[in-house]
This record gives structure tokens, sequence and C-alpha cells, in this order.
């Protein structure tokens, strides 16, 4: 039986490919789990999981693989390995953490990381490469866009809207409603309490654009 569990490829290994890993562990759907990063041979292991190779060998790898996930906190790598990966047609698995809470009306897109006390509530939309880090919490019919990153403890109220590979910094909440562009940065801690452009970066309470 051991063998009809997919094997998993996590790409990066660092602090953010561990907790990936832990929760894949967590959720016992793959059979094996190794990182690939550049710093291989150097680096063989990363915490209790093996470094199988670097990135030059991703397309090797990846046929070796059953399933890939993109585990690097930099959204433009992150969604330039992910286009890669659908391009040339792998499978890129979802990870959700056992323990985080997914409503069965949200819409969760492929290479997509939840993580532990997480929460998803219905009618929400999170495209793909999107991470939702330890216990973030996404409320009803927010849409976030690909390589969207809600950091630790962050907090999204109902309708908001998120663009694509936008950072929410850690412990920050945003107000109902409230639309933040593209390529944005929200400060650790802040408070969005109106809507944030796109390509700048927002800090405090309430939250202001940064000049
Ligand atoms: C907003 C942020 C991106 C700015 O980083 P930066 O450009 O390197 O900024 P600096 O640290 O050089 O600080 C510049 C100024 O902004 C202030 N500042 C930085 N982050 C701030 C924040 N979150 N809230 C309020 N002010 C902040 C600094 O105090 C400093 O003010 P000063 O010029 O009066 O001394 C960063 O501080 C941040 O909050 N990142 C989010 C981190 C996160 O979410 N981590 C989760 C990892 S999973």
């Amino acid at each position: 039986m051991e063998s009809a569990r997919p094997r998993l490829l996590i790409v990066g290994a660092g602090g953010h490919a561990r907790v990936v890993a832990d929760a894949a562990e967590e959720c016992g759907a793959w059979s094996s789990i190794g990182f690939l990063d550049d710093r291989f041979p150097e680096l063989r292991a990363s915490g209790p999981w093996t470094v199988v190779g670097a990135l030059a060998q991703l397309d090797v790898l990846a046929t070796a693989h059953d399933e890939l996930v993109v585990a690097i906190g930099d959204a433009k790598a992150r969604m330039r390995i992910i286009e890669q990966l659908v391009t040339q047609g792998r499978r890129l698995a979802t990870i959700v953490h056992p323990r985080a809470t997914v409503s069965r009306h949200a819409v969760v897109g492929a290479g997509t990381m939840i993580l532990a006390g997480a929460c998803i509530n219905p009618g929400a939309r999170l495209g793909r490469g999107v991470i939702v880090n330890t216990g973030a919490t996404i409320d009803h019919d927010c849409d976030l866009g690909q390589g969207v990153h809600i950091a630790p403890g962050a907090h999204l109220s109902g309708d908001v809207r998120v663009g694509e590979n936008t950072w929410i910094g850690v412990g920050s909440c945003v107000r109902q409603g409230i639309t933040i562009g593209d390529h944005v940065m929200i400060g650790a801690g802040a408070a969005v309490v109106s809507d944030i452009p796109s390509q700048s970066t927002a800090v405090g309470v309430p939250a202001r654009v940064r000049p």
C-alpha cells in the first residue's frame, strides 16, 4: 500500500520549506518528502528531511516525483518556478495542515500552502501558489490573487481583495471590503482601513503608504 501514496518534492529548503514539509508529513498523504535547493550538494539535509538535488536538476527530479510544491518565500521566485512547472504539466500539491480549517465552500488554488491553525472561511478564493501562514485567518468571500503571502497571525475580514504577489505582514489586520493591489508589502502589525495601491509599501496603525 505504501507505493500507492505519491512522492512529494518541495522546492526550497529554508525555514518556510521546513514548515511546509512538517505540514505535509502531518497530512500523511505522501510516501516520501524531499527538498530541492541550490545549496546542494553542500546542503544534504534541512531539519529531518533530505535535500535530494539542486534547482538545475528540477526537470529530472520532478519526473522522479509525483507532486511538487514550491516553498520559497519570495513571491516572484516562487511564481516563476510554479509557472515553469505548470507549463510542463507537472502536478502541483496543495498542502493543508490537518489542523488548519478550510471551508468546503472555499476555493484553493494548486500549489497553495495553508499552515497550522489557519482558517479559511466560506466563499474565499485563493489563487495558485498562495501561502496562508501559521494562525492567519481569511474570512468569508475574500479573493487572494496568485502568489499572495498572508504572514503568521495576520487577519483578513470579509470581502477583502488582495492582488497577486502581495505580502500581508505578520500580525497585521485588514478591514472588511478593502482592496489591496498587486505587489504590495503590508508591514508587520499594520491595520489596513483603506484601499492600498499596487506596487506600494504600507505600514502603521492606520496603515499609510510609505513615500
Ligand atoms: C514594512 C517592512 C517591509 C519595511 O522593511 P524595510 O524597508 O527594511 O524598512 P526598515 O526596517 O529599514 O525601516 C524603515 C522605517 O520604517 C519603519 N518600519 C519598518 N517596518 C515597520 C512596520 N511594520 N510598522 C511601522 N513602521 C515600520 C522603521 O521603524 C523605520 O523607521 P525610521 O526610518 O523612522 O527609523 C518590514 O519592516 C516589515 O514589516 N516586514 C514584514 C515582515 C513579516 O511579515 N514577516 C513575516 C515572515 S513569515
